[in-house]
């Protein structure tokens, strides 16, 4: 996809139209992670229960991985629940995973028809069946797509996903008669769920919390981080957009003293 995709749905003159045309489409991030925040704030501000707020982020969702394939980006990782998170109470849980099922259900032929790779990444075994069934139907039917690869954070801890790698490249180790020292951090990065796939550049969180939350700790090494307090239901194809002209503003300078 590119420049003409989006141009397709943002109308000429409005403010979208604008952001669009600032940015630069040789410099685009490769991978996009966001941390989606603010469901619960965004229900009881409107007097809802907090399952409103999970059912309206789907729009969100929605908006922005559509927006993410237009602009040609390579990864979208969405963190949508943590290792953490089974400690809301259980009907939270429940609407959760029935979301996500209802998700998948309704999207897979949009996902299939724009060339997206489904995928999840974390402990997807500890998930109910029924969900686990579901996900893995996504990810089958979209192993072949050429087009964006989209990352749902499931159950996910970046502190369990780094313990896991380490664990298995210590089993590859000790199995090969290597010494310690012959470790890389090329060896760690191919043992994550991410493996292959480009560390992100821009992390996203909502809702203005200046947390990382145990997500991607080994991949955001270098990102860059843009934080809103525009809570995830309220999140559109705009937002996206003015993160990404504000991240080409930056200086990347990755530990140097940049180009300048
Ligand atoms: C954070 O809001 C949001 C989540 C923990 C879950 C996000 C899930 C969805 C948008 C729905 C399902 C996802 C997909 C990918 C189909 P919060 O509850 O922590 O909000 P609060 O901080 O205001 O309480």
């Amino acid at each position: 996809m590119a420049l003409q995709d989006l141009l397709e749905v943002v109308p000429a003159g409005s403010e979208e139209r604008s952001l669009v045309q600032a940015i630069d489409w040789t410099r685009l991030p490769r991978h996009v992670a966001v941390i989606m925040d603010g469901n619960g704030r965004w229900a009881r501000q409107r007097h809802k229960r907090r399952v409103e707020g999970h059912r309206a982020g789907i729009d969100s969702v929605r908006d922005v991985v559509e927006t993410s394939a237009r602009l040609g980006l390579e990864v979208l990782t969405l963190y949508a629940f943590s290792v953490e998170n089974w400690k809301r109470p259980p009907t939270e849980v429940r609407t959760l995973m029935g979301l996500l099922k209802h998700y998948l259900r309704m999207e897979l032929d949009t996902l299939l028809r724009n060339d997206i790779r489904f995928q999840v990444i974390g402990r997807m075994e500890d998930l109910p069946g029924d969900v686990q069934k579901e996900l893995e139907r996504g990810m089958e039917r979209t192993r072949h797509a050429k087009g964006l690869v989209f990352n749902i954070a499931l159950n996910y801890g970046g502190r369990a996903e780094i313990k896991d790698a380490v664990q298995q490249l210590l089993a590859d180790v000790v199995a090969n008669g290597q010494d310690p020292s012959s470790i890389t951090e090329e060896a760690i990065s191919a043992r994550l769920y991410t493996a292959g796939l480009p560390d992100p550049d821009l992390l996203i969180r909502t809702s203005g919390e200046m947390r990382i939350s145990n997500f991607l700790l080994w991949q955001i090494a270098y990102s860059e981080i843009w934080v809103t307090e525009v809570l995830w239901p309220d999140f559109r194809r705009r937002h996206l957009l003015q993160a990404i002209a504000d991240y080409q503003k930056r200086d990347r300078r990755y530990g140097g003293i940049g180009g300048a």
